[in-house]
């Protein structure tokens, strides 16, 4: 069984494919997205952007990264629809489904600015309750994003936990609160 980690910027196209692939395999696609703005309905478009929402967001994310690590060890494929910036992310929920005996692929969606910017503005207007972003955020998030290389997308060895750390398990437990450490 494989867990599709899809990482991507914003409008990159992870929900489209993600939602293309859960009837293609057929999957379980999980998409925090989905679940903080049918929880938080009342927020206003830039309301996903504060602390307590960011909060919020990482608890909703470990919750659904546990459904996932146990469908996948059920026998179903998983796909996470997270975004995952950050290599360490990444890595942690590699290590984590190798520990339980399943693959974990990292399935890269890059987009440039131009067509970036094109499709986060129509979707806004097109599909009502989606976050706003601005220009400058788009802008400033690509110097945030871990860009994949060769190596984790070819499934190469999943690199050391940082210092401080015993597993990716207790680093994956501290970047999400709400992840059981067993
Ligand atoms: N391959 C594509 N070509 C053109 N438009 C696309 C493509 N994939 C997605 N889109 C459109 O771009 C917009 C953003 O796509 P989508 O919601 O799948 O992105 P996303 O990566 O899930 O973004 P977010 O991180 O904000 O959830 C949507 O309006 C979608 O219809
Ligand atoms: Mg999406």
């Amino acid at each position: 069984m494989t867990i599709s980690l899809v990482v991507g910027m914003p409008g990159a196209g992870k929900t489209t494919w993600a939602r293309e692939q859960e009837v293609a395999l057929p999957a379980l696609r999980l998409t925090p997205d989905d679940w903080q703005m049918a929880v938080f309905d009342a927020d206003s478009p830039d309301r996903w952007r504060s602390r307590e929402r960011a909060d919020h967001r990482d608890r909703i994310e470990g919750k659904l990264i546990e459904v996932g690590m146990r469908a996948a060890a059920l026998g179903i494929d998983v796909i996470y629809d997270f975004g995952l910036w950050s290599r360490d992310e990444r890595s942690a929920l590699r290590w984590i489904a190798h520990s339980l005996g399943v693959d974990a692929q990292v399935v890269y969606l890059p987009i440039d600015y131009p067509e970036q910017r094109r499709r986060v503005a129509g979707r806004f207007r097109f599909e009502p309750g989606q976050f706003r972003m601005s220009e400058t955020e788009l802008q400033r998030w690509h110097g945030e994003f871990d860009v994949p290389d060769q190596e984790e997308l070819r499934g190469g060895p999943v690199p050391p936990v940082p210092t401080g750390f015993a597993t990716w398990r207790q680093w994956a437990c501290e970047r999400w609160p709400s992840l059981s450490d067993r």
